[in-house]
Formats: C-alpha cells, sequence, structure tokens
C-alpha cells in the first residue's frame, strides 16, 4: 500500500514550516519585497542547515513574509491541500504567535487566516500555538495572555525554537496557567537537549506528549519513565537527517523507540525546508529504514492514539486505518 493511502493523523507540522519557496515568491510579489532571487528551484536548493539554528534563522527570516490574514490563508490552505494528498485526516498544526505580533502583524490576522483556511478543509485541524523560548518565559507568559481572548481558535500550547540554553523549566509559570485554562500541552524537548531535559520537563511542565524527544534513548530511565506514562513522542525523521538530529535516515532511532515500547507518531515538522511532507517521512521510514507495513500501520493507529481530537472522532479515523490496511492492493493494470 502507499503510504498517501494510510489515514494518518499529523500532530508535528510547524504552520511557517510549511512555506514552500513557491509561495516565498508570490508573497514576496505581492508585498513588494526584493529576494536575492525569485526562482524557486534557487530557493529550495538554498535551504541546507548544519544544524537547527541555521535553520531557524531561514525560517524567521521567511515567515516575515506572512503579513495579512490573507497570507495566513493561502499558506495553510497550501499545507491542508497537500496534507488530504498524504492521508492526513487530522492535522495539529503549530504555529508562532510572538514572531508575527513582533513585527506588527495583528493577532487577529493569524488567527483568522489560519482558522478560515482551516475550516474550508476536508481536514479536521486544530491550532497550538508555541512559545518561543529565545524571547524567554517572560514573554511567553505575556502572550498567553493576549492569546487567551482568541481561545476558540487553538486547543493547546507548545514551546519550541532555540532548546539548547533555554532548558523547560523557565516555561512552568506559562505552562501552569495553559492547564488551568484547560489547555493541552506539550513541548519540544530532546531534539538537540538532552535526556535530563527531556526529565525536566516531565517534571516541571505538565506535558502530554513530547515533541521530538530523540535523547531521551540517552537515559534508560528517561525510556522507562516515558514508557510506563504512554507519554507519546512526535517524531520527525526527515527533520532529524536535514538539522543533523541524526547522521543519516539509515539511523533513525526509532526503530529503538518503538523496541523500547514508546508511543511514537510519524510527522514532518517543517516539511517545505525537510524535503518531505509526512507521506515521504511514512515511505522513507519504509524504503530507507526498512519498517514493514504492518509497523507503518501501527504507527498511523499511534498517530491518532496521540491525538488532542474528541475521542468518538479517533475511533472513527482508527477503524479507517484497519480497513485500508486489509483493503486488497491495486492492481496495477486494473483499469
Ligand atoms: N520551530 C520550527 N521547527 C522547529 C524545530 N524542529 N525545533 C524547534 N523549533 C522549531
Ligand atoms: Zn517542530
Amino acid at each position: 500500500m502507499d503510504a498517501a493511502l494510510l489515514p494518518k493523523a499529523e500532530l508535528h507540522v510547524h504552520v511557517e514550516g510549511t512555506l514552500e519557496p513557491e509561495l516565498v515568491v508570490e508573497l514576496a510579489q505581492r508585498h513588494g519585497v526584493a529576494l536575492p532571487t525569485t526562482d524557486p528551484a534557487a530557493l529550495r536548493a538554498a535551504r541546507r542547515f548544519t544544524d537547527l539554528q541555521s535553520f531557524l534563522d531561514q525560517y524567521y527570516e521567511a515567515a516575515e513574509l506572512l503579513r495579512t490574514e490573507q497570507d495566513f490563508h493561502d499558506l495553510m490552505a497550501a499545507y491542508l491541500a497537500r496534507a488530504e494528498r498524504a492521508g492526513v485526516r487530522r492535522a495539529e498544526v503549530f504555529l508562532d504567535p510572538q514572531h508575527h505580533t513582533e513585527r506588527g502583524v495583528p493577532l487577529e490576522a493569524v488567527f483568522d487566516g489560519l482558522s478560515a483556511a482551516a475550516a474550508a478543509s476536508p481536514v479536521s485541524v486544530d491550532l497550538v500555538p508555541c512559545f518561543l523560548r529565545h524571547l524567554g518565559p517572560d514573554a511567553a507568559l505575556e502572550a498567553l495572555r493576549t492569546w487567551l481572548p482568541h481561545r476558540e481558535h487553538f486547543v493547546g500550547v507548545g514551546l519550541d525554537s532555540t532548546e539548547v540554553g533555554n532548558p523547560p523549566a523557565a516555561y512552568a509559570p506559562a505552562y501552569a496557567v495553559a492547564a488551568a485554562e484547560g489547555l493541552h500541552r506539550t513541548a519540544h524537548v530532546g531534539e538537540e537537549g538532552t535526556a535530563a531535559d527531556v526529565a525536566e520537563a516531565l517534571d516541571t511542565l505538565g506535558i502530554e506528549r513530547l515533541d521530538h524527544g530523540n535523547h531521551c534513548l540517552d537515559d534508560g530511565e528517561v525510556v522507562a519513565r516515558l514508557r510506563d506514562t504512554g507519554t507519546p513522542l512526535t517524531v520527525c525523521p526527515l527533520s532529524n537527517v536535514a538539522l543533523r538530529v541524526v547522521n543519516a535516515l539509515e539511523d533513525h532511532p526509532l526503530p529503538a523507540m518503538l523496541a523500547a515500547g514508546l508511543q511514537v507518531s510519524v510527522n514532518s515538522d517543517d516539511p517545505a525546508y525537510f524535503g518531505g511532507y509526512v507521506d515521504d517521512n511514512y515511505r522513507a521510514l519504509r524504503d530507507v529504514v526498512g519498517l514493514t507495513d504492518d509497523q507503518l500501520t501501527a504507527l498511523a493507529l499511534a498517530s491518532f492514539d496521540a491525538s488532542f481530537a474528541e475521542p468518538a472522532a479517533k475511533d472513527a479515523w482508527r477503524a479507517e486505518v484497519r480497513a485500508a490496511a486489509s483493503a486488497p492492493l491495486a492492481s496495477p493494470t486494473a483499469s
């Protein structure tokens, strides 16, 4: 079965990371911004990174082209059209509102544009704004206070941006407010950070999921804790290769995570930058890492298990996965 035919949830995708070079060119024209080149292929070729920060620098610069409600709408509409073709039934989409509001973009333009595109898509979508680590914990708390009047637009909060030098515990006050408001909680930890950072996030943030979490594997006790609490990890294989969190896809620790009994889902992170959408990540796991169709089916089921969606919707999507997995393969010669 092709990976795109497997119904799946995408739980770790940054909407700003779905900004394809073609849309960069369109937005630059729309706003009269001069680019070094207007050739999308050349822009795409320049998306090469040595680590997380080298990526973030490009990602934030390109995201400065997002200025109006229409821009945010067009970005989300393009992602959801592609996600639908990838078999995504449910998308829990991160955004970085602080990066937009600090440039003077009204929060309404961000939320209204993204939510309008989501409402027009057959994909079930919820938004998860993230606190930007490089702006610090006070700014996070202040940002959350400005987001709360727009509570109908989002279901949870996340934590992203520069991990090294910005340990998670400082964000505990913002996470406590989020919990008191009934918001879901997840955080990027253990991507470039350590297993100790993962333990600190579990101790202090009240998170329901862990984004990336790769370095948990360096400490058996942290792995056991994640396994025993059933804390799901949203893993992003192509991202990990592009940002050199792993040396090569062949060496990706996802099989080790499964063997350790961790709850894992497969996600794209920033697909316009890392060479593939979520279906491409599933395909890479099959073709390069050697996962079987049964393992991919289990990963698709796990993606719904870890979703923040309503239980009845999750049940229906899991039934769809089982039906897709047991359907006979279409003959390539059948008309
Ligand atoms: N923001 C967008 N993608 C990210 C990643 N992979 N890690 C941390 N922050 C991010
Ligand atoms: Zn991410």
